[in-house]
């Protein structure tokens, strides 16, 4: 039996947030229905933040609408705030990731208030959805978990009590970020490990290659018994309120990576491959990275190998 392991796809959020040119509505409807072909279960398709902040987000009613439409698709969302969370439960997402960041310097740069303030804001967002009675999961999201571009040390103590919180607050799901790729293994496996006794629902590792350690800090999270993972078309994305922040983890080598080492993603490389030449015609001006997809799978690749033990 092989463990299966969730990699979802950020690439419509995380990816398009920093690409200054607005991808049309169409292409990425397009986007989402391909990588439901190619097997991806969850996609994070869009962020309920203000047009005025992220223009390219503008349309993210008709996105997560469409999305939403696609069969046996789990639609998540970013959500910064109760009117963003609101906006979300509107059109019936599946899941509302709400960001805020255990650095205080960047919350307050990303989200405009305190991280107090941010937490305040997250157990009215779930007594709001108690109340109108609807099935989003309310996803407690923890940005700038291994460390700040602004801040620098961030006290994994907070990082800790923050997890704690959100479980208290009534969160259903946890998304623990590196954002700006400060992340190593060692510390991955520490405070993974920690969080998993702290935290007993899902836990999304979501990790930014912007050091070359990404794919190091996954295999770190699965020691650490993570198996749900954020990842993205061809590595693109970053944080616009982050200075230094680059690409989230290459969603075609985090795939080929836990296929390779026995777990069952459920995803077919090549066809997200396709996708990818396909979204690099689109956005001609994004620089893509990725290994798997400039060498090839090698010979050798069974994607349906058993577990190594
Ligand atoms: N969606 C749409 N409109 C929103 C909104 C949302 N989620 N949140 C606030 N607004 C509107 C308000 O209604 C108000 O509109 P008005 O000027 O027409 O009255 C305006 O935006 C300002 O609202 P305010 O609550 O004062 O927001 P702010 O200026 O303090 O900004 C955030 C706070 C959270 C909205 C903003 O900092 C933000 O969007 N941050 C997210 C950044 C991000 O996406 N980072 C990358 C992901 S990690
Ligand atoms: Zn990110």
């Amino acid at each position: 039996m092989r463990t299966s392991v969730i990699v979802r796809e950020v690439g419509l959020r995380d990816g398009l947030q920093l690409v200054p040119t607005f991808l049309g509505t169409a292409q990425k409807i397009e986007w989402c229905c391909a990588d439901a072909r190619a097997g991806v279960r969850e996609i994070e398709v869009t962020s309920f933040v203000p047009e005025k902040i992220i223009p390219q987000f503008a349309d993210a009613v008709a996105v997560a609408e469409a999305a939403k439409a696609i069969d046996g698709l789990t639609v998540a969302a970013l959500v910064p705030n109760f009117k963003g969370a609101a906006r979300a439960m509107d059109c019936g997402v599946d899941k509302a990731n709400y960001v805020l960041s255990a650095s205080e310097e960047h919350n307050r740069a990303n989200v405009r208030r305190t991280t107090e303030e941010s937490l305040a804001d997250f157990e009215r967002i779930v007594a709001e959805r108690n109340a109108r009675g609807v099935g989003t999961k309310i996803v407690g999201g923890i940005a700038t978990t291994f460390g700040c571009t602004l801040q620098g040390e961030v006290p994994a103590a907070r990082v800790y009590e923050i997890a704690e919180r959100l479980a208290a607050g009534g969160a259903d799901e946890l998304v623990v970020a590196d954002t700006v790729g400060y992340a190593n293994p060692a510390q991955v496996r520490r405070i993974f490990g920690r969080l998993t006794e702290i935290f007993k629902g899902p836990i999304y590792a979501h990790f930014h290659d912007t050091r070359g350690l990404g794919l190091a800090n996954v295999v770190a999270a699965v020691d650490a018994g993570i198996t749900r993972f954020d990842a993205s078309l061809g590595g693109l994305g970053g944080c616009p309120f982050a200075p230094g922040a680059s690409g989230n983890i290459d969603m075609e080598d985090c795939v080929f990576l836990l296929e390779s080492m026995g777990f069952d993603t459920g995803i077919d490389i090549d066809a997200l491959i396709a996708l990818r030449a396909e979204v690099q015609t689109w956005l001609p001006n994004e620089r893509l990275v990725g290994s798997v997809a400039k060498a090839g799978l090698p010979k050798t690749y069974k994607p349906k190998q058993p577990q190594a033990a």
